[in-house]
């Protein structure tokens, strides 16, 4: 296999070793220019008396795409022979226990496509340095367990760039002729060099402010393109929100006097908390009624929560190593979704979390990616950033959470900052702190476990009644199976939430909830007084995360989500019930779907007081990605048929039932009111739902599309065309409305990008012909890492049918899409490749022309790190 750097390596956790220097302080001066932009750094390094490092005089720099001027040592310049230099480090042996170093070096960002590092984005520059990407900029140890104060100068010229930011405060400005500025930045705070930041453009800003509760005045800056200031207040609000939150329910208070946000277009992730100054893809900032969707209103404000808790978990107190990731982002996903479950709906909020889990999670730890939530081994930094470090992470401190109990886990989190505030840290220290605070309550050395095991286990059950002890019995037992980088399994401590029911749905009083703490293979748990056989809800809240292996009668389905009490248990058995059948029809292809299950939905729809935005969730069928991972083998075309036959069956048993929904909520002039998201989302759930019905009216869609004041309704019309235009063969609807939107929108390109997704999932059969046209609209470009998600990742995500075409066009057309963009942006080829290595529940012949495929991609001249340890383990 050819790359960039002849045979990429792994580091691995147990390699750790502390750095041999540490540094009091960074000056920094940056004088801008798109080709030649020169960096200056003056970095003060003393010894570090207690490094483990196996070469303690060295000092290691790393440094990539720099062209190196000059090396000074305590003002002496250093000849090339006083130094070492290759594509990557720096290295020297200065003999001083203290010492200053001054770099000189030059840097292109305005081609620098990789979004790493320093770059221009549109005419603004910005930088992304988490993980690695500081050391494109200056030579520096780039490593999170060297913290230092920094200063920065920025030298620009200010009609260009009226706007040059980085960390802290202000503390100077100073020009010298029309034509240059010098903008002087302090960060007070020691910070990792990942959390450095740089901004500099000609932006427009809205500013608002906010007083902590200790009386801190902090100064609030939100920055945007020209032209979009009416899309930022909602950001500005959720930041408020955010901050008074972390006040209210964590007791943390932000500790600057200014908190900016910077919202630029090109970005590979959704945002990046940088000390004082965030920097956000504009996709994570921008709403208004007309352009996002009520979901965009949520992400955006759970994005916001979510870099602001970071100034806490993340940069107050952060990570020693990149394999302890998860200590900043499992903690910091944790408080984002809390925010939003306090804010929001807790129920419809965690059905989110767990789709997440099913969806993506549980396919890349049941594949060649998978790794626990503490890494061991790692080629490129970049590949992990993966939902297992985020969510899985998140779903562990969730159990460390109900097992300590809100007031348990509190005070751990103050025992944690009183312990680390300031300092690079491990989970280790994170579990130990926890522990420590609730000494006698809790033993948490087998919990622990769940930072190391990879997988994802399997839980599954043995119910039994004795009628004549009236004794109930459950026994759990738990399995993980072997994974790609772990052969050996052991058991996990798992909580596995239960409720019981009588057969008349009444809960069996004295035994309403359990968490039943399974730390063994094998468990058996008693209930007694047990009048009858019970109906049990397993795994309520999705209380661990792990499969549950268990076949409930449809009789139970139809008791337990009548008498459920939870919300998301409710959803739960929706979809397990859902899942049931669809499987009940891939093996039997005579079976008949549940006309139980129809009755017991319509009394979910029509009860009068249900929780709306949860019946939108309970009328949403499980994505063919979920079914997929409960088999070992299919062929993907079985459950996409069966899925199909058993929504068509749903929209034709309901269609009363999901008129009476559209008659119910007719659209009211447009509020963001949690009353209106509700009502917008099971309306349009219903609409998409009728859309499956060979009558369904076109008209409906057609006028809801041409009298809608919010995008939420215009992409529920055109959901609703697209499935529409399917079921109707010769209709035209889709298109249609596809055409008057274009027309509104060109220009627009945050919104174009709904349009390219939704043109990229629908169904037609010249799915491919399309997507080369549309890679020709003026609104594409295979620079910008939002477009290429929006057409290209739509496409290999939520287009199956067309995706794993039988004669592998699906997987031909992404492979070639992957050899360009390896070139352009390695990280978002990287992350675009999820689909191709997630094979193994595939059918072999699906299987041969993926692997066909990887082997292609493997061979492009200069493969990126990112995309050769992806193939590597694919292929392995
Ligand atoms: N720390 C950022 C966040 O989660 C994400 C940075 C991702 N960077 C990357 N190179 N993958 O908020
Ligand atoms: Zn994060």
């Amino acid at each position: 296999m050819k790359t960039e750097n002849a045979n990429p390596q792994a580091k691995y956790l147990k390699d750790y070793r502390s750095p041999a220097f540490l540094v009091k302080s960074v000056e920094l001066t940056i004088e801008l220019d798109d080709h030649k932009t020169k960096v200056i750094s003056v970095v003060d390094y003393v010894k570090n008396e207690a490094t483990t490092s196996l070469e303690p005089n060295v000092l290691v720099l790393d440094g990539e795409q720099q062209n190196l001027l000059q090396v000074s040592l305590n003002g002496q310049v250093l000849t090339p022979e006083q130094y070492q230099l290759s594509d990557t480090n720096l290295c020297l042996e200065p003999g001083l226990a203290s010492f200053q170093l001054i770099i000189e070096s030059e840097i292109d960002p305005a081609n620098n496509t990789s979004l790493e590092g320093l770059y221009k984005s549109g005419g603004v520059f910005c930088t992304q340095c988490e993980a690695e990407g500081f050391r494109k900029i200056t030579y520096y140890q780039d490593r999170p367990d060297v913290l230092a104060t920094f200063t920065t100068h920025i030298i620009g010229d200010p009609k260009q760039y009226p706007f040059m930011l980085s960390n802290g405060n202000k503390v100077n400005e100073q020009s010298w002729d029309n034509e240059t500025l010098k903008v002087t930045w302090q960060d007070p705070h020691p910070k990792p060099a990942y959390l450095f930041a740089l901004v500099a453009g000609d932006l427009d800003v809205l500013r608002d402010n906010y007083t902590t509760k200790s009386g801190r005045e902090v100064k609030l800056e939100l920055f945007v393109d020209k032209g979009n200031l009416h899309r930022a207040p909602f950001a500005m609000q959720s930041l408020q929100r955010s901050m008074l939150w972390d006040e209210e329910r964590f007791g943390l208070e932000y500790d600057l006097d200014i908190y900016m946000i910077v919202a630029v277009d090109f970005f590979n992730m959704g945002a990046m908390e940088n000390k004082g100054l965030n920097v956000f893809n504009s996709k994570c900032v921008l709403a208004d009624p007309n352009s996002a969707t009520d979901n965009d209103y949520l992400m955006i404000e759970s994005i916001v929560g979510h870099e602001y808790f970071h100034n806490w978990t993340g940069n107050r107190v952060t990570c020693r190593d990149w394999f302890q990731l998860s200590l900043k982002e499992g903690l910091t996903v944790f408080r984002d979704q809390e925010f939003s479950m306090d804010l929001g709906s807790r129920a419809v909020n965690r059905i989110q979390q767990v789709k997440v889990m099913r969806s993506h999670q549980f396919a890349e730890d049941a594949g060649p990616m998978s790794h626990p939530i503490r890494p061991e081994s790692v080629i490129e930094q970049n590949n992990f950033y993966t939902v297992t470090v985020y969510d899985k992470g998140a779903e562990v401190i969730r159990m460390m959470h109900s097992i300590l109990g809100e007031q348990g886990f509190q005070n751990g989190m103050r025992l944690y900052f009183e312990r680390h505030d300031g300092q690079a840290v491990t989970c280790d220290d994170f579990v130990a702190a926890m522990q420590d605070a609730n000494k006698e309550a809790v033993d948490l050395s087998l919990f622990k476990r769940w930072y190391s095991q990879s997988g994802t286990p399997s839980i599954s059950v043995v119910e039994k009644y004795d009628a004549q002890q009236k004794r109930f019995s459950i026994t759990l037992s738990q399995l993980t199976k072997p994974t790609a980088d772990q052969p050996n399994k052991l058991p996990l401590h798992i909580p596995v939430n239960i409720a019981l029911f009588s057969q008349q749905g009444q809960v069996v009083s004295h035994a309403e909830q359990h968490v039943l703490n399974l730390t063994q293979d094998s468990q058996t748990f008693e209930f007694e007084n047990i009048d009858e056989q019970p109906y049990v809800s397993y795994l309520r809240d999705f209380s661990a995360p792990v499969q549950l292996n268990y076949q409930y009668s449809d009789q139970a389905l139809a008791t337990l989500l009548a008498a459920e009490s939870s919300g998301f248990a409710k959803w739960e058995l929706a979809q397990t019930w859902f899942i049931q059948q669809i499987k009940a029809k891939i093996t039997d292809k005579e079976f008949a779907f549940s006309s139980l299950l129809v009755s017991s939905l319509a009394k979910v729809i029509t009860d009068q007081e249900a929780d709306l935005l949860l019946v939108a969730e309970i009328l949403k069928l499980p994505s063919v990605a979920t079914i997929l991972a409960d088999f070992e083998q299919i062929d993907i075309d079985e459950i996409i048929s069966a899925r199909d036959a058993f929504t068509q069956f749903l929209a034709a048993q309901l269609k009363s039932e999901l008129r009476g929904i559209i008659e119910r909520t007719a659209p009211k002039a447009y509020e963001f009111s949690a009353e209106q998201i509700a009502s917008r989302a099971i309306r349009n759930a219903a609409l998409m739902l009728l859309a499956y019905n060979t009558d369904c009216e076109v008209a409906q869609i057609e006028a809801q599309f041409a009298n809608a004041d919010n995008m939420t309704d215009v992409l529920g019309a055109l959901g609703a065309a697209s499935i529409a235009q399917s079921t109707i063969a010769d209709n035209t609807v889709f298109n249609r409305l596809m055409k008057e939107f274009e027309t509104k929108w060109t220009g627009d390109s945050l919104v174009m990008d709904k349009w390219l997704s939704l043109n990229a999932t629908h169904e037609s059969d010249c799915t491919l012909a399309h997507l080369a046209q549309l890679e020709k609209h003026q609104d594409f470009t295979m620079q910008n890492p939002n477009r290429v998600r929006a057409l290209i990742g739509a496409f290999a995500m939520n287009n199956p049918k067309a995706f794993h075409s039988k004669d592998g066009a699906g997987y031909q057309y992404l492979a070639n899409k992957l050899i360009e963009l390896n070139a352009i942006n390695p990280q978002v080829a990287a992350r675009l490749i999820t689909p191709l290595i997630q094979f193994k529940n595939l059918d072999d012949s699906r299987q041969v022309l993926i692997k066909g495929e990887l082997e292609r991609i493997a061979q492009t001249p200069d493969l990126s790190k990112d995309l050769y340890e992806k193939i590597t383990k694919a292929l392995a």
